[in-house]
């Protein structure tokens, strides 16, 4: 029989690559608390129903990519593919909404989405997500953006674009999508894909965001949102502009940026990459004022984003994020057991390393040394074991090396 294989687009995090999400949960976490939010856990499994009605029926993500099924009484349930519905619909379940309350939540994990496969896509992928609930001033659009940009300093991705963008409000978006109708018009609705012909009805903006390349030529010259933003949507994007601009924060304004999802209103924003394939976008994230009433909650402005943590993992330089302290080489038979109890002796200490079970040759032993990555490797070998010394050797730079007592070198700790 042959052997059972993970699924299609089905990832296994081995201790190097895991080692990096959990440096990326513990800065994110580090992070975000600074900034006063705190983690929510929600279920990976939510009433398909949840997306449907959040994320918009015409979005790839709930038309084509949802891994849908029935359970067993019938009930169409969906593998999450993104944490802004659960996250809300929890919020309004919680029923803990006050007027005038701002709530923050940030939430790590899995999310499902049936796409194709490729280098930085995958149909397992993990977010880094942060929702802030209660707030529908500028400063909160601008906080989360410079939230977001201390974390990727924080894990060394600081060179990373920003694109920013407004997409209106319930009031001025009608006569923008009306202008873009007029423009589709304009260039034949024959010319579009299938898709973009429906999508021009449904949800004009959505054909701004199509990736056929006969579709992207020809929205090109389309109308701007920037030049249909009502006086009050101007001045909230003003704003946030002014409060990166003031602190340093470099974006390239994207007025095509429409985002995959429907519930954005007002900012919306994007970092990218180009070091990462053609999956070029790192993390996403905008205003959704309106959603949190449309899930039947209060009227109360939301604003969020999330990280593709598998993206973010494949700009994490190759360096070891854990670096182990020593490597305990035996070169004596005899000091295996010895060995093995000095370094327990140094993992009580704190310290991180392996120690080889038994004898060998030197020249394996520092071959293993060498592969471990440790900056220190410790040598126990025939005169050692008689002596119950240890030799130091450094790893790093010159290489030199002491022997001294075993106990000499735990008291250093
Ligand atoms: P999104 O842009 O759909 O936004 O996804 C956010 C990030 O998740 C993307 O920028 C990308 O890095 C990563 N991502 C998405 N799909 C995949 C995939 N198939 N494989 C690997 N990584 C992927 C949202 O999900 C919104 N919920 C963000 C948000 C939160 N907006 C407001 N609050």
């Amino acid at each position: 029989m042959a052997n059972i294989q993970k699924i299609k687009g089905f990832v296994d995090l081995f201790p190097e690559e895991a080692a990096k999400f959990s440096f990326l949960e513990a800065q994110a976490r580090d992070i975000f608390t600074r900034y006063g939010f705190g983690e929510l856990r929600t279920p990976i499994l939510e009433k398909t129903e949840l997306f449907q009605k959040s994320i918009g029926e015409d979005t790839d993500v709930v038309g084509k990519e949802m891994f849908t099924f029935p359970d067993r009484k019938g009930r169409s349930l969906t593998m999450r593919p993104e944490a802004t519905a659960g996250v809300v619909r929890a919020f309004v379940e919680s029923k803990t909404h006050q007027p005038g309350r701002i709530s923050k939540f940030f939430s790590f994990g899995p999310m499902f989405r049936y796409e194709r496969p490729q280098k930085g896509r995958q149909r397992q992928f993990h977010q880094l997500n942060a929702e802030l609930f209660g707030a529908p001033e500028p400063q909160a659009d601008a906080e989360l953006i410079l939230m977001l940009k201390s974390f990727l300093n924080s894990i060394g991705l600081e060179k990373l674009e920003i694109e920013l963008n407004s997409l209106g409000c319930h009031d001025c978006r009608p006569a923008y999508k009306q202008a873009l109708v007029d423009y589709y018009k304009s260039k034949d609705k024959e010319n579009f894909c299938e898709d973009c012909q429906r999508r021009m009805e449904t949800n004009p903006l959505r054909v701004l965001d199509c990736k056929v390349p006969t579709c992207k030529e020809l929205v090109q010259d389309a109308p701007s949102i920037t030049d249909h933003l009502c006086e009050e949507c101007k001045a909230h994007f003003a704003d946030v502009r002014a409060i990166l601009d003031d602190a340093g924060a470099a974006y390239t304004l994207n007025p095509r940026l429409v985002r995959g999802l429907d519930y954005y209103v007002r900012t919306t924003f994007e970092v990218t990459s180009h070091d990462i394939g053609s999956q070029t976008a790192v993390a996403g994230g905008g205003r959704y004022d309106g959603l949190i009433k449309s899930l039947g909650g209060p009227d109360c402005a939301a604003t969020g984003f999330a990280c593709g943590m598998e993206r973010l993992a494949l700009l994490l330089e190759e360096k070891q994020l854990q670096q182990p302290d020593f490597y305990l080489a035996v070169v004596d038979n005899r000091a295996a057991n010895d060995a093995m109890l000095f370094a327990q002796q140094l993992r009580d200490k704190g310290l991180r390393g392996e120690v080889s079970y038994a004898g060998g040759s030197m020249k394996s032993r520092m071959r293993a040394a060498n592969k471990s990555g440790a900056r220190t490797c410790l040598i126990i070998g025939g005169d050692e074991f008689d002596n119950k010394t240890v030799t130091v050797k450094d790893m790093a730079g010159e290489g030199g090396q002491e022997t001294m007592t075993r106990d000499a070198y735990l008291n250093q700790f």
